[in-house]
């Protein structure tokens, strides 16, 4: 049988997400550590507390179908963001309802232009849509090379991603040279805000929902209650921006794509806002150590505002990962760019300061 690929040429050379990868392991085993993932992996930091018990309640209702349109859970992040309902869409992911904003917008011919190395999921994505990814280098400093980007805008561009903080490098894109940035562009052409790792930046200049909604009107914004909530098992992220956009984005996504249980999730995490707070307390002590013990150990690291951190490497970014593998633990190398490494446990970041052949600062003993 000779099937046709209409118009989805660009599906055949992007690869499958992480394909080569081994299924995520449920746990670190003893002495081994994950460090490559950007789940929280800080124990004890499953779903919030209070929000594991409506979880083990959806287990009864697991025979009937969710609300198609998760209405509940929309109104909520709605009231969340002060937008109004019809803002916003909710997904199977943030990376789900990318794709919904992607197929909606774009198809053969289009392009979309976003920073390289970033998050894995663009290029297939993109991919999926029809359209072409036009990949523009970060700065060395990690950060968005916004002029470029700008620069690389022309009649078939459709979409530009932005993503801060940035995966991989955790560093934030300043507000003022987004607004900036937004002003100049083509009145069609829609700019997206990937702020997976939002709730992690402490920051004091946040590009940050729901501010930057209310100034510009080319603009989307995507978040997730897969990081900082915990909930990635789950499968729930949403968008919001400019209603005429996402009436549309919210027709393309998959009928009955967010389960009953990850929207009553989601709903309790959105009222949990102090057990939030205390985690990335947590979190934000750790990546400030796991900095300051990797630049005692004599490696560049960026200053991060995400739950990871970044070691531009380069050339080396493959061979330092395989040398942390055959210690023992697993981290993201990107290479010829640079290594990623999640925050963990205080016993992973020990020991993956003690296999850099340092020993330890004294922050850690
Ligand atoms: C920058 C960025 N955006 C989006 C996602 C997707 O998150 P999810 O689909 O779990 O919401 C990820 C996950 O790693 C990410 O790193």
């Amino acid at each position: 049988m000779k099937v046709r690929f209409a118009g989805r040429d660009p599906l055949r050379d992007v690869t499958a997400y992480r394909s080569t990868e081994p299924a995520n392991t449920a746990a670190n085993e003893p002495g081994r550590f994950d460090l490559s993932s950007n789940e929280l992996v800080l124990p004890p930091l499953p779903p919030l507390p209070t929000v594991l018990s409506v979880i083990e309640d959806g287990l009864s209702r697991l025979a009937r179908y969710p609300d198609p349109t998760a209405r509940t859970i929309t109104e909520e992040i709605a009231k969340h963001l002060h937008v109004s309902p019809d803002a916003v869409a909710v997904g199977p992911g943030s990376a789900g309802v990318l794709q919904q904003i992607l197929l909606a917008l774009c198809g053969v011919g289009d392009e979309v232009i976003y920073a390289w190395p970033g998050f894995d999921a663009y290029p297939l994505l993109v991919a999926i849509s029809g359209a072409t990814s036009v990949h523009v280098p970060l700065t060395s400093t990690g950060d968005h090379d916004l002029d470029e980007i700008r620069a690389r805008v022309g009649p078939r561009t459709r979409v530009i991603l932005l993503c801060s903080p940035h995966n991989p490098t955790g560093v934030v894109i300043d507000r003022h040279r987004l607004d900036s940035f937004l002003r100049s562009l083509p009145g069609d052409v829609l700019t997206v805000l990937d702020e997976a790792y939002v709730e992690f930046d402490r920051g004091e200049n946040p590009p940050g929902t729901p501010d930057v909604l209310s100034r510009h009107r080319n603009i989307v914004v995507l978040r997730t209650f897969s990081k900082a909530y915990g909930l990635a098992g789950l499968r729930i992220g949403y968008a919001a921006g400019p209603e005429r956009i996402m009436v549309t984005v919210r027709k393309a996504g998959l009928p009955f794509g967010v389960t009953h249980i990850a929207e009553q999730a989601a709903i309790l995490s959105l009222h949990s806002e102090g057990e939030l707070r205390g985690r990335l307390d947590t979190v934000t002590v750790s990546r400030d150590e796991l900095t300051a013990g990797l630049r005692w150990s004599g490696l560049p690291v960026l200053p991060s505002r995400a739950n990871f951190v970044w070691l531009p490497l380069a050339a080396a970014a493959d061979s330092f990962a395989q040398d942390l593998a055959e210690a023992g633990i697993r981290v993201r190398p990107y290479p010829g760019y640079g290594v990623r490494i999640s925050v963990g446990a205080p016993e992973a970041q020990e020991s993956l300061l003690r296999s850099l052949g340092r020993g330890v600062p004294t922050i850690w003993v």
